[in-house]
């Protein structure tokens, strides 16, 4: 039969697509994957809506039992519901895998997802380098590798979507080294504890690959009712309530588009400040421009005044060494034009008839 891969979107049920109602309502069972995000919404407004019992598969049923929901798909048509969509930052391929060794056909019903749903904040998303994860910090355990991959990505002039840690159904290392099967309660990443961790990486490498005034969205809930979108500096980011979860954090490239520069505008934490200043940022642009073009027109007037003393000097000196020129021809006594000058009986010319020889040239 049919394993359907079905995407819910961002928000709350209603965001499922047509097309995945109508698969989620001919199956006979639904299970819905909740440890790499969630919606809005619990699992029984889901229920209630699809007209379904839906049974939360955890990362361990899908990870190392799949085969419980192989085993259905044999026989009966399955959904498996992935908040967001089914291939979008998730590693769901392993289950197409799994399917197509036991010869389940697998049929995938997209979404929106929160890599593309991002570009609500104004960001273009063909200006998106590496995506990177970040994880929660443990006291002997602190991953910095995101770094590499933000640097490269502003070198490139690329911003930086970061998608933060989420830890359902956790067990303490404590707990997992008793094999004591106690587990955390879920914990979501937020946008401040992610901003603290990226600071003290910042701090620790020092390669300047951004600071607190470092431009920045976070985004909160996206697609649901309560979603906020807030711009501004990581420091200035700090400071904000996000509320619940999820968070996600777009460290923005050096450079920004003008439709971008607009949009953080829109959603920036202090818009009034942030405004004022960008009004200030464009006189000081506007002003240097303006000096910028009396100093070429300056230079270009220096230029041409220039221009037309050399080619002055350049004709004075010329006249000059043309008529020496044929001064000295006529003293070497140069064949001239035979008509030019009747020789004088001694031979002998003075100055005056040296000039009427100078009066017809030699060409
Ligand atoms: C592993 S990704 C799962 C992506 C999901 N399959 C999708 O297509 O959107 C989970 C991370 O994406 C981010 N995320 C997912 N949905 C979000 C939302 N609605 N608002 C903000 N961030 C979200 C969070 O950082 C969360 O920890």
């Amino acid at each position: 039969m049919v394993l359907y891969l079905i995407g819910l979107g961002l928000g709350d049920e209603e965001d499922i697509t047509v097309k995945g109602l109508n698969a989620v309502r001919r199956c006979s069972h639904v299970f819905l994957e909740q440890y790499t995000a969630v919606l809005g919404v619990d699992a029984e407004r889901l229920e209630k809506f699809y007209g379904k019992k839906v049974t939360i598969a955890d990362r361990d049923m899908v990870e190392s039992q799949a085969e419980v929901i192989m085993e259905h798909a044999k026989d009966e048509d399955v959904a498996f519901l992935v908040v967001g969509d089914p291939f979008a930052a998730t590693t769901h391929h392993d289950l197409v895998l799994r399917a197509a060794e036991l010869g389940i056909k697998v049929e995938t019903i997209h979404n929106a997802s929160i890599m593309n749903g991002v570009a609500q904040t104004g960001l273009q998303l063909y200006q998106f380098g590496q995506t990177v994860s970040i994880c929660f910090f443990h006291e002997q355990w602190r991953p910095d590798s995101f770094y590499d991959k933000i640097k490269t990505n502003m070198q490139n002039n690329f911003h930086t979507l970061c998608l933060l840690d989420i830890k359902v159904k956790e067990q303490s290392f404590e707990n997992m080294a008793k094999g004591i099967k106690v587990y955390e309660p879920p914990r979501f990443m937020t946008i401040k504890q992610c901003i603290e961790q990226l600071l003290e990486v910042e701090d620790k490498r020092k390669e300047n690959v951004y600071s607190r005034d470092s431009l920045a969205f976070g985004v909160a809930r996206l697609g649901q009712s309560s979603q906020r979108i807030v711009s501004g500096s990581l420091g200035e980011l700090l400071e904000v309530d996000f509320g619940g979860p999820l968070h996600s954090l777009v460290l923005c490239a050096p450079q920004l588009h003008e439709i971008e520069e607009s949009m953080s505008d829109y959603w920036h934490v202090h818009p009034a400040e942030r405004k004022k200043m960008r009004e200030e940022q464009r006189r000081k642009r506007e002003q240097e421009e303006k000096e910028k073009m009396a100093q070429r027109a300056a230079e270009r007037e220096r230029e041409e005044q220039e221009r037309k003393a050399t080619a002055a000097a350049a004709t004075s000196t010329s006249s000059s060494s043309s008529s020496s020129t044929l001064r000295s021809l006529t003293r070497s006594k140069q064949p001239v034009r035979a008509s030019a000058v009747a020789p004088t009986s001694d031979n002998t010319q003075d100055e005056d008839s040296e000039s009427e020889v100078a009066m017809e040239p030699l060409f």
